[in-house]
């Protein structure tokens, strides 16, 4: 990827965080410059773009210029051929606990409405290539809802997860209202949008929002190992089964088995579906060339 700064680097590859999976980072040479992310490329194959948020003493607190970098760092990671997934994280004590409190204190309501506050967050949820969300410690507010923008959700042992606006005087405001109801069903999401109580990664487990839980040590490996996993597959074919798994959140079911049937018929067009298919009865290993 064309975007790794130095500086970035060097602290990715500092002991005190997450050791094990920082240790594959590279630099590039002309690389943008980010203040609040950490970007690289990660697994054996460097197939794997890797984000990490790093305002570490602000919890990870979203500000517009970190949401507005994580956008850049994605689109990079979009016009990266070689990137097959992606993996977001934030830092042991917390992936994001939200919002950016300290800059939405005096926003009024006409800047909020005039500037459409927070649409460009959307940026996430908008990514054509999976994006695996690896939780460890807080996800609340902002950050349950930027875990949630993600394709898939792992959580550290730890991890932590809400929705607390509402002791703000506010409500969720980047889909929280939404995702969170879809995930977890409307007993669970109208508790912890109304109550601002928290769930642990093994209720989150429990309840859908996350698909695995591991030792919080462990949980950025093993989101890397999954996106290389889906890397080795055609990155073609994987967007639109990204494409039709979102239809199901958007979609009524007719509309949605309607999608999914146009783009499995589209599958019959790509090199990748018969290069898949020839491989099996061939009994040798595909080779996919995202054609
Ligand atoms: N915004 C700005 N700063 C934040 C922050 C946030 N969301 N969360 C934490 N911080 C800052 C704190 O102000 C503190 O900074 P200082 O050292 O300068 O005082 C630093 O991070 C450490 O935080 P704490 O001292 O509070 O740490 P703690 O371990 O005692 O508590 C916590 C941790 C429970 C997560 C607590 O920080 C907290 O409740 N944070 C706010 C969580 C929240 O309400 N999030 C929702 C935000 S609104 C939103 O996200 C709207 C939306 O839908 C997009």
């Amino acid at each position: 990827m064309a975007a790794l700064c130095r500086a970035a680097v060097a602290s990715l590859c500092a002991p005190r965080t997450l050791p094990s999976a920082l240790a594959a980072v590279r630099a590039s040479s002309a690389g943008a410059q980010y203040q609040h992310i950490l970007v690289g490329k990660k697994g054996e194959k460097e197939n794997v773009g890797f984000i990490q948020l790093n305002r570490t003493k602000a919890l990870n607190a979203l500000c517009d210029a970190l949401m507005r970098e994580l956008g850049q760092a994605l689109d990079e990671f979009e016009n990266d051929p070689a990137v097959g997934a992606i993996v977001l994280t934030g830092s042991e004590k917390a992936f994001a606990a939200g919002a950016d409190i300290k800059e939405m204190e005096s926003k009024t309501f006409q800047e909020c409405y005039a500037g459409n506050f927070l649409s460009h967050w959307n940026r996430v949820a908008t990514a054509k290539k999976p994006v695996i969300a690896a939780v460890n410690g807080y996800a609340l507010g902002g950050g349950c809802e930027l875990a949630m923008m993600c394709d898939i959700i792992y959580a550290g042992d730890k991890a932590q997860f809400g929705q607390p606006e509402i002791l703000l005087g506010t409500i969720p405001g980047a889909g929280g209202t939404q995702r969170l109801t879809r995930a977890v069903g409307k007993s669970l999401a109208m508790e912890m949008v109304l109550t601002g109580d928290r769930i642990s990664a093994q209720e989150a487990k429990a309840n859908g929002l996350v698909s695995k839980v591991y030792p919080a040590s462990q949980v950025v490996d093993e989101a890397i190992r999954c996106g290389e996993k889906i890397a080795s597959n055609s990155k073609l074919i994987t967007a639109m089964a990204k494409e039709a798994v979102n239809g199901a959140f958007e979609l009524t079911l007719a509309e949605g088995n309607r999608l999914e049937k146009h783009l499995f018929h589209a599958t019959f067009s790509t090199i990748d579906r018969k290069e898949g298919m020839s491989a099996f009865v061939a009994k040798r290993k595909a080779n996919f060339t995202d054609q």
